[in-house]
């Protein structure tokens, strides 16, 4: 078995890690004090490909794969937790379901932007009474000859307010349960779609998070995605290739706090040495160094399945599982590393910190992945 990334891979990881340092990195700390979206780098990220990686190129996209897209995601979110969830979303959660499901005017409507960059997509699935019991829809679209009109409110949609598009999912049908749920494009300004209200959140601050509400909002049959009652497999299998983003993520977000936390050893001094040497620093240090690469492993493995045509989503719930808790566990022993300047917003590991929560909770929570693991280990379906 090898391990390792091809020429194209390390290529593409070389283009995101210059673009991260260079460009994002220097500005990141200040965006999230004045919780402000990037426009500019996230329209950078567009010319360079990075907003439709596994897209292929007819559609706008990089023509790359699974694998590259966590290399270079990586990159982002060591840089920047929030630049990464925008492009994890436009991705993982829009681009990859219309690629899958759409038929070929959609793509050429939809998809071609997103992939681009020339348009921004979010994923409106959560409400206030579904977050876990995605299932739980109450946004209702009822047809009128051949639209729908959609009424109901959607929570915690990442991009929501610069989006260009979403893709929404409502019960088409209330009697028939999951099965009665479709999906579909709704593009920004059409009548009914109102964005009423903006998050003011713990982390990720640079990155929006909206609610929606929906008012006899009038959609043409042609914008939705996939069959009638096919809406939930489309959510979940997005949420599937969701979460290797995730996962990877994550890994940015601790690896930014290791090597905050390596450098600080090597020059803060306690003891009369640096405290790189004293034994409990070291080993918090080989524990992050090592649960780091694990999740990366894990993350890598979803990401190549996925690649390969073979089942990911319990290696996909896995690797989020494992990577957004290690991340937590990596960015509060980081602070503790740091001592006293770890908890100030003069160093950057308590913005990790805040970034890193999110993880563990959006996507599917840490539980819904152990649920997710737990289903197919015992055969439960
Ligand atoms: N792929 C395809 N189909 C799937 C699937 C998958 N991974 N998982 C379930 N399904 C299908 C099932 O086969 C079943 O279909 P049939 O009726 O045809 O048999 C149907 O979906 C219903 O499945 P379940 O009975 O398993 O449904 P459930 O109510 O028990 O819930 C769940 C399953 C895994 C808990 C699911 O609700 C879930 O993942 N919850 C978490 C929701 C979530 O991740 N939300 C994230 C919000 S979006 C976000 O955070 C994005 C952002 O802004 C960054």
């Amino acid at each position: 078995m090898r391990i390792e990334l091809t020429d194209e891979q390390q290529m593409i990881r070389e283009l995101a890690r210059e673009f991260a340092q260079k460009e994002v990195e220097p500005i990141a700390a200040q965006l999230d004090r004045e919780g402000r979206f990037p426009h500019e780098t996230v329209r950078r990220m567009g010319e360079l490909g990075l907003m439709g990686i596994a897209i292929p190129e007819k559609y706008g996209g990089g023509g790359a794969d699974t694998v590259s897209y966590v290399v270079a995601l990586e990159e982002v979110a060591r840089a920047c937790a929030s630049h990464a969830v925008i492009m994890s979303v436009n991705n993982s959660l829009v681009a990859d379901p219309i690629h899958r499901f759409g038929s070929e005017e959609q793509k050429e409507r939809f998809l071609v932007p997103l992939a681009s960059g020339r348009g921004l997509g979010c994923f409106a699935l959560t409400e206030p009474q579904a977050g876990s019991d995605a299932t739980n829809q109450a946004t209702l679209a009822v047809r009128d000859g051949d639209h729908y009109a959609l009424t109901g409110r959607k929570l915690f949609v990442t991009n929501g307010r610069e989006a260009t598009v979403a893709l929404v999912f409502c019960q088409t049908d209330r009697d028939k349960g999951s099965r009665g749920i479709s999906a579909f494009l709704v593009e920004k300004g059409t009548p009914g779609f109102l964005v009423p209200k903006v998050e003011d959140k713990l982390g990720l601050r640079a990155s929006d998070t909206a609610e929606f509400v929906f008012e006899e909002c009038r959609v043409p049959e042609a914008n939705r995605l996939g069959e009638e009652g096919l809406g939930f497999k489309v959510a979940m299998t997005a949420l599937d290739g969701g979460r290797i983003g995730i996962a990877a993520q994550a890994v940015g977000i601790a690896r930014a706090a290791y090597e905050a936390s390596l450098a600080y050893a090597r020059e803060r001094k306690s003891f009369g040495v640096p405290i790189g040497q004293h034994q409990m620093v070291q080993w918090m240090l080989a524990d992050m160094a090592t649960q780091l690469d694990a999740a990366r492993l894990l993350t890598w493995r979803a990401a190549a399945l996925k690649d390969r045509g073979e089942p990911y989503g319990v290696a996909a719930a896995m690797a989020k599982l494992y990577a957004s808790e290690m991340a937590m566990k990596v960015t509060t022993d980081a602070i503790q590393v740091h001592g006293g300047y770890g908890y100030i917003k003069e160093y950057p590991v308590e913005r990790y910190f805040r970034d890193a929560k999110i993880t563990q909770i959006y996507e599917g929570t840490s539980q819904i992945q152990k649920l997710v693991i737990a289903r197919q280990l015992l055969d439960l379906g």
